[in-house]
């Protein structure tokens, strides 16, 4: 598994997806303050704060150029909004990456999710030289799924009450991909 120093931006139909800068705070704040996104997503607080997106984007570079985390943000080409984030927590040992990603609610349903999955999977395989893409998803959350079976990812599992969100033990379904099995 390598990274090198620059964090590469990656171009797909519609969107670049490049890094984030403390400019975007305010509105990676006003995306995630949505209860929606908190919802089912692992770690994003309700309440969210500025000062929270802050210091999410300041850790990134850092992480990037240590191998841990490649994670970037998803921009429309046309009017360079920022729309959401997809990103790959790095087990350097293992050479895998766990995807994950959040696009801001008046966006959904566009395919935006799964064209930046597209390119962040294709980066993962031929630029990190990664072996095994993973995702996890909470069941209630069954749309993350079909981003995954999109993605060719398929499903390799269900974990019952693995993750605890709002005080309620959540089931979780663990998706994959290995190297042997993309195809671009
Ligand atoms: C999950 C999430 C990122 C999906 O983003 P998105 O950009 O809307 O997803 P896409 O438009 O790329 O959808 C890809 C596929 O998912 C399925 N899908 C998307 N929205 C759907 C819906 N409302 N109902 C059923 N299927 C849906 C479709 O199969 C779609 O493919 P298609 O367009 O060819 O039919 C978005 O809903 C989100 O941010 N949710 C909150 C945060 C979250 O749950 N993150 C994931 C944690 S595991």
């Amino acid at each position: 598994m390598k990274t090198s120093s620059k964090q590469p931006e990656l171009k797909t139909p519609r969107l670049i997806l490049n890094q984030f800068t403390l400019d975007d705070a305010p509105e990676v704040k006003s995306i995630c303050s949505n209860k929606a996104i908190a919802d089912t997503t692992a770690h994003i607080p309700h309440p969210y704060t500025k000062e929270m997106a802050s210091e999410w984007i300041q850790a990134h570079k850092d992480n990037y150029q240590a191998g841990k985390s490649a994670i970037f943000a998803i921009r429309v080409q046309s009017n360079n909004r920022l729309i959401g984030t997809i990103s790959l927590e790095i087990d350097q040992y293992c050479d895998r990456g766990e995807l994950g990603y959040w696009i801001r609610e008046e966006e959904w349903g566009e395919g935006y999710c799964a064209e930046a999955g597209k390119a962040i999977i294709q980066f993962g395989f031929e630029h990190l030289n990664l072996n095994k893409i993973k995702a996890e998803h909470m069941t209630r959350n069954p749309v993350s799924g079909k981003v995954l079976e999109k993605l060719g990812l398929t499903k390799e599992g269900h974990l019952k009450q693995h993750f605890k969100k709002w005080d309620i033990y959540e089931d979780i379904a663990v998706y994959g991909l290995c190297r042997a099995d993309y195809t671009s």
